[in-house]
């Protein structure tokens, strides 16, 4: 290394905007997160920033025993709406900091805007505006009928500003809307850049816990990498929520990714309305489609969020392919597991698929990571590969090994249960989730290998 590059000139660096990693030269493709083309040109941030960056999140204190800590179960206010409390954990928590996520268009505003309405008859609210002016979100309130609150609105996106409101006004709950249009002179870069979002997330998420409000603060999820996304954020705050769905059906599910004060994965379900957001509590026949007469390349599965299970169909379309590489695409479901389930079906059960396109959907733009939708993906596609409807009334789940067998589910007895009640008359499930004593007006077919499975709904 020559001496003449110890003199400091502005580094740059480059930082992916899906997840935050950052690189001393541009690449086509993050090593991290795996996006291609997220990266972006940024300067490194300078000696006094990273200091400033490193500074304790929830201030200093000195050493202690855990069992002298005096410490007792944190308050919780509930926002008033009872699916967004539910994957709250139950409210909102004092100095706790929210990330709500999710694509541009899809209800955050909107959300939050209701849970601030109905939060201001109890405590104190500031909710701050960065996108819309006010007369915007005042117009939104009296559309969905809450323009008479007390929440006070602040239109700023300089985060010194905001960080001087809070001080003054001392609300109990602060929302931000948006992290991407926030903006801190500290720093140099634009706002939405994986620094300035970064750095304002972290000095908001401090204050919060210095002056205990909670703060909820909303994030674009944003596809072509133009800005950071909720994704370089989510270690620093307590709780990370995913607004999920379809923009073009009314349904809209938020899940919760993360929360230090309740269970990750559990789920609400909202339905988008002329007056806004109204909570669904009886979800579970949502995604299901109606179809007049049995069709091929459809199984309806029963899947379990959280503490709440729901029967989603699962759509799967076999087509014979045109090119030498033939196309496999998943909407809603895992895309690494559609290529091993379709190895395993030819493998373990003589099905070979390498000539046909194959694109397999789950309903309604649910989203399913779990593995117990393995049987059910596998029963739509060799439906559809031989255009054969599935035995009607018949539900599924079973997660599928590489080695041909059906693997159990976890609570499996509660999904039968949902799938009784909402008029399933067969269930195809692994052996190991077979109740013990019968489930009324449910026969049970428990499997434990794929062909097995197979023959039961040839
Ligand atoms: P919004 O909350 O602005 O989305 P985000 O903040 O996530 O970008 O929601 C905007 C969409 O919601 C818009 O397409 C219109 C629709 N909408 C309704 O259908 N009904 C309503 O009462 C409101 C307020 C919005
Ligand atoms: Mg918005």
């Amino acid at each position: 290394m020559g001496a003449g590059q110890i003199v400091a000139k502005a580094k740059r660096i480059y930082v992916c905007s899906a997840c935050g990693a950052s690189y001393p030269k541009w690449e086509g493709r993050c090593a991290q997160c795996g996006e291609w083309n997220s990266l972006r040109e940024e300067a490194a941030p300078r000696a006094v920033e990273e200091a400033h960056r490193y500074a304790p999140l929830a201030g200093s204190s000195p050493v202690l025993r855990l069992a002298d800590i005096d410490a007792h179960e944190t308050s919780r206010q509930p926002t008033g709406l009872d699916e967004f409390d539910r994957v709250l954990g139950g409210g909102l928590v004092n100095g706790g900091v929210v990330l709500l996520g999710g694509d541009p268009g899809i209800g955050k505003s909107t959300l939050l805007l209701q849970a601030t309405a109905s939060l201001s008859r109890v405590v104190s609210v500031l909710y701050v505006t960065g996108e819309e002016s006010p007369e915007q979100v005042a117009l939104r309130a009296r559309r969905v009928g809450i323009g008479d609150t007390d929440v006070e609105l602040l239109a700023e996106i300089r985060l010194e500003a905001i960080l001087d409101s809070l001080e003054q006004r001392r609300p109990r709950v602060a929302v931000i809307d948006s992290i991407q249009t926030l903006y801190s002179s500290a720093l140099g870069a634009a706002p939405g850049s994986v620094s300035q979002v970064r750095e304002c997330v972290a000095q908001l998420t401090r204050v919060a816990k210095q002056m205990g409000v909670s703060v909820v603060m909303i994030g674009h999820v944003t596809k072509d990498g133009s800005l950071a996304g909720p994704r370089v954020v989510e270690h620093i705050v307590d709780t990370v929520l995913y607004f999920e769905g379809d923009t073009h059906s009314a349904y809209r599910l938020i899940r919760a990714f993360k929360n230090r004060f309740g269970a990750a994965n559990e789920l609400g379900v909202f339905a988008m309305t002329d007056h806004g957001l109204r909570g669904v509590s009886n979800p579970s026949a949502l995604f299901l489609s109606r179809h007049d007469r049995d069709v091929a390349g459809a199984c309806v599965m029963a899947t379990q969020e959280g503490t709440r299970p729901l029967l989603v169909e699962i759509q799967a379309l076999v087509d014979g392919a045109h090119v030498p590489n033939p196309r496999r695409l998943s909407v809603g479901l895992e895309s690494n597991r559609l290529a091993l389930l379709l190895a395993v079906l030819h493998r373990h059960a003589g099905i070979a698929t390498f000539d046909q396109d194959v694109f397999v959907n789950a309903v309604g733009g649910v989203k399913i990571a779990e593995p117990a939708a393995d049987l059910p993906v596998l029963l739509a596609i060799v439906s559809s590969l031989h255009n054969r409807p599935l035995p009607a009334g018949l539900v599924v789940f079973g997660e599928v090994g590489l080695a041909g067998e059906i693997r159990p589910a976890p609570r499996g007895q509660e999904r039968l249960k949902e799938a009784a009640k909402l008029g399933f008359g067969t269930a195809l499930i692994p052996r190991a989730n077979a109740p013990r004593r019968p489930i009324e007006g449910l026969d049970i077919w428990a499997v434990d290998r794929v062909d097995g499975a197979l023959a039961r709904v040839e």
